[in-house]
């Protein structure tokens, strides 16, 4: 992202960063400098990401939801990387059900990576970061954590819970020097967006909207890069953000109109 200074030679860690949105964040992270630690249960996909950006994305395979082996990974990484400034939480996964068919496990699964993945993330780099009196913390939550969607409760009630954690810590560490702030995209072309076009002309609807489902589409007309939501991570995680906390930043399009 073109402008923005204060990210070269600092250190960062991504979590969800083997494909989608992390994957881009590590990425665009990578190109201002930055040495990132890529983290995922994506072995493979994580490989991928390490070939594209020859060496400056090194991989730390984990599962978010353990929160001994999350802790060991971040000694690591501080250990081979360095102290670090930026930590993204990217790694998310997606159910979707109405509230009457989503089975418990699947509740489950959703707030255990949506929610306690992204407070262990949170705890574990700011214990750190507090210590050092720097650090930036960016969370991606979602657009439907602030508006009701059908088919989607327990992934937005997951992702309204990460993004108050997150201005909760902001609040907690302000006068830390640690900022913490979320991006809430909206639809955004990767896997978990793709496996709801099922009815084959997904995008051209997501788009128009849906009266029946209460969606008003997308003002700007357009899906989602996944690099639109990084160029909005680097912003945030940047020196041009150093008066930014607490905030929620949509990268929807309009869709909520941001309500
Ligand atoms: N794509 C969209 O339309 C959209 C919209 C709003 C918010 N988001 C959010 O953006 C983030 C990235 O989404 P995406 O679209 O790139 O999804 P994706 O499914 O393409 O990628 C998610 C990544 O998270 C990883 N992951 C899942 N569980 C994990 C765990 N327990 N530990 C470590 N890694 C794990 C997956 O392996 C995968 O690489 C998610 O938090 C998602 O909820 C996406």
């Amino acid at each position: 992202m073109a402008g923005v200074t204060g990210l070269s030679g600092r250190i960062a860690l991504v979590t969800g960063a083997a494909r989608g949105i992390g994957a881009a964040i590590a990425e665009a992270l990578a190109r201002e400098g930055v040495a990132v630690a890529a983290v995922d249960i994506d072995v493979d996909g994580l490989k991928e990401v390490v070939d594209r950006t020859g060496g400056a994305v090194v991989p730390f395979p984990v599962d978010v939801t353990d929160q001994q082996a999350f802790a060991r990974v971040v000694d690591e990484v501080e250990r081979d990387l360095g102290p670090l400034d930026i930590g993204v939480s990217a790694a998310g996964v997606l159910h979707p059900a109405s509230v009457g068919a989503t089975r418990a496990e699947d509740w489950a699964r959703t707030f255990a990576v949506n929610s306690t993945g992204v407070f262990f993330v949170l705890r574990e780099i700011s214990r750190r970061m507090v210590q050092r009196g720097r650090g930036a913390l960016v969370t991606v939550g979602s657009n439907a954590a602030g508006v009701p969607r059908t088919g989607m409760a327990a992934y937005a009630a997951s992702k309204a819970a990460a993004t108050m954690l997150t201005r909760c810590l902001g609040l907690e560490l302000a006068g830390s020097g640690v900022r913490c702030n979320i991006v809430s995209p909206g639809s955004t072309d990767t896997a978990m967006q793709r496996a709801l076009w099922t009815d084959g002309n997904g995008p051209e609807r997501v788009i128009a909207g849906d009266p029946a489902q209460f969606r008003v589409g997308i003002p700007l007309r357009r899906i989602a890069d996944p690099a639109d939501v990084a160029d909005a991570v680097v912003f945030l995680a940047s020196d041009q953000a150093r008066h930014i906390t607490m905030q929620n930043l949509y990268v929807d399009g309009g869709a909520t109109l941001c309500a």
